[in-house]
């Protein structure tokens, strides 16, 4: 079985000058291909710092990350984001859609950044939208979508241009018991077609059905 990711005693202390926050702390992980990861912890325990920092996102204090071998302390700021961009999928906690854009808009833009042209970037992005049940939704604006069908967009977004790592920082935080559920059944199917690993932190304690490990941190500042 091949490592998509090894983490060890990765760190990361905010204001380290100031008012030290040790927001993750000595965190070991290994995610092998096809996986699916649960990350839990309170409020404030570095989930999403730990998210952040696995996807390049913020800076490590101290610690390691090879991601397929490759150590981010030997890539550039623009070999990361490269790889972010071909290999990773990241949902935020507060999705972050562009409100200017269309759901499907939203959905395509991962495609046409890695050069797909437009005709297949709508075709992926239906196809996707209609797994997550959102096939009535092609139009509509984040502002004219509830919570719950925001989220979905955010992760149709994160999985269409078939990344090898998808990070969901709490993806179904806004949905109902039901709609998680099918969520959580597309992610798993997601992870069984494309042989794709997922890391997700989540209080959803559904997701435990799907979960090969779990990872239970608390750090942060108490
Ligand atoms: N940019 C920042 N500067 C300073 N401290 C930060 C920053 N971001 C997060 N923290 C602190 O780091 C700790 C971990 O925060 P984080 O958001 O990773 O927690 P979390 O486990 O995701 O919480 P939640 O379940 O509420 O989403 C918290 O104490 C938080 O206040
Ligand atoms: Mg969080």
């Amino acid at each position: 079985m091949s490592n998509i990711l090894k983490v060890s005693q990765l760190t990361k202390v905010f204001n380290p000058t100031t008012l030290p926050i040790e927001a993750v702390k000595e965190v070991d992980l290994e995610v092998d291909e096809g996986k699916i990861i649960v990350i839990t912890g309170r409020s404030g325990s570095g989930k999403s710092t730990l998210l952040h920092l696995l996807a390049g996102l913020e800076q490590k204090t101290s610690g390691t990350i090879l991601f397929k071998d490759s150590n981010y302390d030997e890539l550039t700021s623009s070999q990361i984001t490269e790889l972010r961009r071909t290999e990773m999928g990241f949902v935020y906690q507060f999705h972050y859609l562009l409100n200017e854009m269309t759901a499907i808009e939203n959905v395509s833009l991962p495609l046409l950044l890695n050069n797909f042209d437009r005709e297949t970037a709508i075709r992926l992005s239906r196809e996707i939208l209609n797994s997550l049940g959102l096939s009535h939704r092609y139009s509509h604006k984040p502002s004219e979508l509830s919570g719950g069908e925001k989220q979905r967009v955010a992760i149709a977004r994160s999985m269409v241009h078939s990344p090898s790592l998808v990070i969901l920082d709490e993806p179904t935080g806004d949905l109902d018991s039901a709609t998680s559920k099918e969520v959580i059944d597309s992610l798993n199917n997601y992870v069984k077609d494309k042989k794709a690993s997922l890391l997700i932190a989540t209080h959803d304690e559904n997701f435990t059905k799907i979960s090969d490990q779990n990872l239970i941190i608390d750090s942060g500042i108490i």
